[in-house]
């Protein structure tokens, strides 16, 4: 029996709820979906920069903090009325791991993994009846970044729990590996790598919801970013090697 590609969910007249939509790449993709006539419920801890995103998708702003009990419930809640989710919200650290506190590596956990976790876990039903899709911004960073450890981790986890997913009936799921992206997530860090180029958050949003509307499972930005992600998968050792040698 050949691969059947799961079906893609074409976004007009849908409602999607896009997290980290406060910012960056979020709020890049809650734009790029209501261009296309979405609605969008736009989730984010920020309620000015919230409202200014708001103002300027027409989405519906759902302030919350994902690291907070009653916060996840009011966001799950919205994520069972939802034929799309988009989990962009992400938090990083890079340094030594011996200094990294435990209180950032929890952090850290809790907003990148834990909540899509809860978040579709939430939604699940729904998300079968409508047959509708999850979208997940994971990062290249799932090949192992030296000093990056803690996210590389959370990224993984996340491309291992889309992975898993896609065996469930009913239910279309796209994961983005984006390189470097120009946002807030790099502010007050030098980002002086030769490659990958630094890429806008609309093509990184415009790629996401091109790989939603087709099926695609997983998506990179850019897209030869493939290449040192196959060659991670299949040659561990050759892959260390050359990262770093080039890294
Ligand atoms: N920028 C890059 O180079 C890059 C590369 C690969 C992958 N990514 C991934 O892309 C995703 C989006 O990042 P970005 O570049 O767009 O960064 P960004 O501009 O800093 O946006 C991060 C978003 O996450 C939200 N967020 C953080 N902590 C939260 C919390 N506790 N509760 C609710 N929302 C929270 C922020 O909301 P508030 O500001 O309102 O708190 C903000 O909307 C992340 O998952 C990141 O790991 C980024």
């Amino acid at each position: 029996m050949g691969l059947t590609r799961p079906a893609g969910l074409p976004v007009r007249g849908r409602t999607a709820l896009v997290t980290g939509a406060s910012s960056g790449i979020g709020a890049a993709t809650a734009a790029e979906l209501g261009s296309r006539g979405c609605r969008v419920v736009l989730v984010g801890r920020d309620e000015r920069r919230l409202a200014e995103v708001a103002g300027r998708t027409g989405g519906q702003p759902l302030p919350a903090d994902l690291t907070d009990p009653a916060g996840l419930d009011r966001v799950a809640a919205a994520a069972r009325e939802a034929d799309l989710l988009v989990h962009s919200a992400g938090i990083g650290w890079a340094g030594d791991l011996d200094s990294m506190p435990a209180e950032r590596i929890a952090a850290l956990a809790a907003v990148n993994l834990t909540a899509p976790m809860l978040l579709t876990r939430a939604a699940l039903p729904q998300l079968r009846r409508r047959r509708g899709h999850v979208a997940f911004v994971a990062s290249i960073a799932v090949v192992g970044v030296a000093g990056e450890e803690v996210y590389s981790a959370t990224k993984a986890g996340l491309r291992a729990f889309a992975a898993g997913l896609r065996h469930q009936d009913g239910i279309g799921v796209t994961t983005v590996f984006p390189g470097a992206v120009r946002t807030p997530f790099f502010a007050g860090r030098r980002y002086d790598r030769r490659f990958p180029r630094m890429v806008g958050p609309r093509e990184v949003a415009e790629a996401l919801v091109r790989g939603v509307e087709r099926g695609d499972a997983e998506v990179f930005v850019p897209r030869w970013l493939i290449a040192p992600a196959r060659l991670q998968g299949a040659l561990p050792g050759t892959f260390h090697r050359l990262a770093r040698r080039f890294g």
